[in-house]
C-alpha cells in the first residue's frame, strides 16, 4: 500500500488496486498549496467525522472523479442531500468493499457538519484485505477502545494516528496507543495547521523513538509505501 501525505489529516491511499482520499482539507491550507485538487485520482473517499477540517473539498473532489463517500450514516445521507452517492456505516460495523473491508471504529471526538447538521459519531477505520492493513484514528484521544483493534482486526502494517494535542491526542498518547493496537510504525497527522496544534516534530519523533516505535513525519505531497 502507498499512503500520501495531503496535509492537516488528508491523505491519498493505494491499496487493493484503488484510490482512497481521507477527510480532504487541502485547498483552505496555506501548508498544502502545491497540492492540486483538481489533480487529484479518487475511487472513493473516506470521511471520518463532520468538522469543516475534514470535509470542506469532499464536494468539489466527488463531483470530478465521480468517487463513492464511505462514511456514518448521517454524514453520507447529508452529502446525498446535494446530490453526491456514499455508502453510510455505522460504529462497529463492516463492509468488504472491492479494494478491502472497512470497518468503522470509535473515536471520542464530536462531530457537528459545517452547516450545524448533526454529523453523527465521529469514527477511525481500519482497512484490511489479503496482503494489507491499516488504522487510521481519526480526530481521537486515546480510548481504550483501541485495545479492541488487534483482537478483532489483522496485523496492523501502519497506523495513522492525530498528534496535534488540544484537539486531539498529543503525541504522548498516540505513542501509548501504538502500544495497545500493536503497531509500531505510526504516521503522524492533526498537527502544524493552526496555532494550537502546532508541535516540536523532533520531540515528538524522540518520544516514538525511546518507546522502540517509529514516528514518520513526511512532507506534505510525499508518499510512503508499506
Ligand atoms: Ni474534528
Ligand atoms: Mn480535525
Amino acid at each position: 500500500m502507498n499512503i500520501t501525505y495531503l496535509g492537516h489529516a488528508s491523505l491519498l491511499i493505494e491499496l487493493g488496486g484503488k484510490k482512497l482520499i481521507v477527510d480532504p482539507f487541502i485547498s483552505a491550507n496555506p501548508l498544502a498549496n502545491h497540492i492540486d485538487i483538481d489533480s487529484l485520482e479518487a475511487d472513493y473517499v473516506l470521511i471520518t467525522h463532520g468538522h469543516q477540517d475534514h470535509v470542506l473539498d469532499v464536494a468539489q473532489i466527488v463531483k470530478r472523479t465521480d468517487a463513492m463517500i464511505i462514511s456514518n450514516f448521517e454524514i453520507v445521507s447529508w452529502f446525498e442531500n446535494q446530490g453526491l452517492k456514499g455508502h453510510g456505516m455505522n460504529l462497529g460495523g463492516k463492509f468488504r468493499f472491492d479494494f478491502g473491508t472497512v470497518k468503522m471504529v470509535n473515536a471520542i471526538h464530536s462531530s457537528v457538519l459545517p452547516d450545524g447538521t448533526h454529523g453523527g459519531n465521529p469514527a477511525g477505520f481500519v482497512i484490511w484485505n489479503e496482503t494489507e492493513c491499516l488504522y487510521i484514528g481519526g480526530d481521537t484521544a486515546l480510548t481504550e477502545d483501541m485495545k479492541l483493534i488487534p483482537l478483532t482486526c489483522p496485523k496492523l502494517q501502519v497506523a495513522v494516528l492525530p498528534i496535534g494535542d488540544n484537539f486531539t491526542m498529543g503525541f504522548e498518547d498516540a505513542c501509548r496507543a501504538s502500544e495497545w493496537i500493536k503497531c509500531n510504525t505510526v504516521l503522524g497527522y492533526h498537527y502544524d495547521t493552526f496555532e494550537p496544534i502546532k508541535i516540536d516534530k523532533n520531540l515528538a519523533i524522540a518520544h516514538f523513538n525511546k518507546h522502540y516505535k517509529l514516528l514518520q513525519l513526511p512532507e506534505i505531497g510525499e508518499r510512503l509505501t508499506y
